[in-house]
């Protein structure tokens, strides 16, 4: 059907996929205007690019924005168990865009789709969690020349690509998009808010309210999600390492404690540190019986499975999210959610289109700034102009119909100024 390589699950899923990247696109109208825009100015002709991203009716959309701009786009999957598969389906199909990608495919799939990404020569790419671009530095250092540049998603991917930075081998400028604040103050916040609850509802049917929920992570994600299980009802717990971030918690009323304290009386965790095992042995073995655990944290490393495989018989699949480990000290039943891995996007959709457009406006804009600023940017870690971050913000309150204050030219001088006092 199409002259080019892909591999996904069913192309026949195609026309389901269309519908619902187009169901996506009518609360992307950010997305959208930068499409149309780049149609009209074809910004990245003829650039290779490669999106490590969950293939989602969302990132459908933001390929569409960058194939309207000329890019010559490959995309793979950033996680095993987030892709859309009609949408990978509508992609191949209907915009003639290779994709790689398929629900559920075990790890050394992903790995050879990371490497079949590369093959491609990418000169741009746009990353979520930072395996391609580690791929890239570790075991593809000579293509590191045609890149003009990168992308990164999420805080993860961002940590990771300091850490890189800090040791010397990030030789290409990278562009933080989590760091922009028209991503990580609503994606983060309240599309990991919303679609977490999600992911938990569609695994499990359980009632939230009256339920103690154990936040473990009280970033910008993890605010969201206590907030959102508040407003469903639960007795909201915190656990933090930060103790700046462990007063907020207080002062927005939540309680606060140790995590070997929460593990004793939680019902449900949720994890969203970005940290290794803050789930660990002795806090699984703590837990009360029918305890939920899950993650939403980029990987499946916070709750430590390992150890928990350990200390229970072998687990038994009891929903299609849903498998039940009974520890064998306590006889207590853990019910750990989609494997681990982040549960919003294996069990429900990830973050609802109207979030999307924000944080996949930045990423368009992005590769259109790299693709500008070839040969000028230093290699390192960098942010979108502020500039950029307020356009996409104004942008999205055009399209919600909501107008806002300008500051006189008074005020402008005032804040300007250091003589006026008491
Ligand atoms: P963040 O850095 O703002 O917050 C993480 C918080 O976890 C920090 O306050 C930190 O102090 C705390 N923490 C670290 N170790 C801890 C421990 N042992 N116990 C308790 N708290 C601990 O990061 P964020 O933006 O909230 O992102 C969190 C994770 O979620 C990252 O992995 C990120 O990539 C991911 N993420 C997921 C989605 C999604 O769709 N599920 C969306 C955005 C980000
Ligand atoms: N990350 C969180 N939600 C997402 C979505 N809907 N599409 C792509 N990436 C996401």
């Amino acid at each position: 059907m199409s002259g080019f390589a892909y591999e996904i699950r069913d192309i026949g899923l195609a026309a389901v996929g269309r519908h619902r990247l187009e169901w996506a696109d009518r609360e992307m109208p950010v997305v959208r205007a930068i499409r149309e825009r780049f149609s009209r100015e074809r910004p990245l002709e003829g650039i290779r690019v490669a999106a490590c991203v969950h293939v989602t009716a969302e990132s459908a959309n933001l390929a569409r924005a960058l194939v309207s701009g000329g890019a010559r786009l490959i995309m793979i999957a950033s996680n095993p168990l987030s892709t859309q598969d009609d949408v990978a389906a509508a992609l191949v199909k209907e915009f003639q865009i290779p994709v790689f990608a398929l629900k559920g495919e075990d790890i050394e799939t992903y790995r050879r789709h990371i490497h079949t990404a590369l093959e491609t020569k990418p000169q741009v790419i746009i990353d979520d969690g930072a395996d391609l671009v580690a791929t890239l530095v570790r075991e593809h250092a000579s293509l590191v020349p045609h890149i003009i540049g990168t992308t990164e998603e999420t805080t993860t991917g961002v940590i990771r690509l300091r850490a890189m930075a800090a040791q010397g081998v990030l030789a290409f400028p990278v562009i933080a998009v989590n760091d922009s604040r028209t991503k990580h103050l609503f994606d983060n916040r309240y599309g990991t808010g919303q679609s977490t609850w999600d992911g938990i509802l569609r695994a499990t049917n359980v009632l939230i309210a009256g339920k103690r929920v154990v936040v473990v992570g009280y970033g910008m994600c993890g605010r969201g999600v206590a907030m959102r299980a508040r407003g469903l009802g639960a007795r909201v717990i915190v656990t933090e390492v930060d103790p700046i971030r462990a007063i907020e918690a207080v002062m927005d009323g939540y309680e606060v404690m140790p995590i070997r304290e929460a593990a004793r009386i939680g019902d449900i965790f949720v994890t969203v540190t970005g940290n290794r095992h803050v789930l660990d042995r002795d806090h699984l073995l703590a837990m009360k019986d029918g305890a939920i655990v899950c993650n939403a944290g980029h990987f499946d490393v916070e709750i430590n499975l390992e150890a928990l495989r350990e200390i229970a018989d072998p687990p038994r699949r009891i929903r299609e999210y849903v498998q039940e480990y009974r520890i064998r000290q306590t006889g207590h039943r853990i019910l750990v959610l989609a494997e681990g891995r982040l549960v919003n996007l294996a069990a429900a959709e990830g973050h609802p289109p109207a979030v999307m457009d924000l944080s996949f406006a930045n990423q368009a804009l992005a590769v259109e700034y790299l693709v500008k600023h070839r040969g000028t940017l230093p290699p390192g870690i960098h942010v979108l102009p502020p500039d950029i971050d307020r356009e996409i913000a104004q942008l999205k309150l055009q399209a919600m119909g909501i107008e806002i204050d300008q500051l006189t030219e008074e005020q402008r001088q005032y804040l300007a100024s250091w003589e006026h006092g008491t």
